[in-house]
């Protein structure tokens, strides 16, 4: 997609009327991001739960299946309200998000991070002890662990940076 045809995608997006009630209805907006804001604590928090047990720090009584087990779910399941959430404020304001090279990197960060959770995720539901055969498993554990968090708090702050990066 050219930058010409992004720009009039992201004018006649504005136009809808959808997108205009969007912007009219005064609590959408604050109400969206705070849904958006609580689903990030969830994915966040979860993510640190696996990343320190895989790190050995907390949570070490429990193997890392179980503790994978317990927190991925809040990992995977606030993703579709982040994405739905997500497209109500670029539905807002298009060309604020579409053409922001600030939001590019955050998904592209945000596909990483993804990618690093199925990494550590698939080889557990093919044997539940897979990251703690082996020291050199448990070495890349711990790479995976040290990547995630990164990750997911460079996100939060390509989120937040948005608004302050003008658009192309
Ligand atoms: C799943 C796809 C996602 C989409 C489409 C999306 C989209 C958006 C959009 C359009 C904004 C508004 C930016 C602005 O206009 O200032 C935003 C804000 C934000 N997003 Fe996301 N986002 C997604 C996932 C995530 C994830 C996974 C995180 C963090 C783990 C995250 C963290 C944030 C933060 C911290 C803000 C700033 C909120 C505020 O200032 O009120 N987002 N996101």
């Amino acid at each position: 997609m050219t930058l010409q045809s992004l720009d009039s995608f992201c004018s006649w997006l504005a136009a809808t009327s959808v997108s205009q009630v969007i912007q009219t209805v005064g609590w959408v907006i604050p109400a969206v991001q705070t849904v958006h804001i609580l689903a990030v604590a969830a994915v966040v928090t979860s993510a640190l739960m696996i990343d320190l047990r895989l790190l050995g720090i907390r949570g070490t009584e429990q193997p890392i299946a179980a503790i994978a087990r317990r927190f991925l779910p809040f990992i995977w399941w606030p993703l579709p309200i982040l994405l739905a959430t997500g497209a109500i404020l670029i539905i807002a304001e298009p060309a604020r998000a579409l053409e922001n090279p600030v939001f590019i990197l955050k998904m592209g960060l945000l596909l990483a991070a993804a990618g690093i959770t199925l990494a550590c995720q698939i080889p557990l539901q093919r044997n539940p002890a897979f990251w703690e055969i082996s020291a050199g498993r448990k070495r890349v554990a711990r790479l995976i662990a040290v990547a995630s968090m990164p990750l997911w708090v460079a996100i939060i702050c390509a989120g937040r940076w948005i608004a302050y990066v003008q658009g192309t």
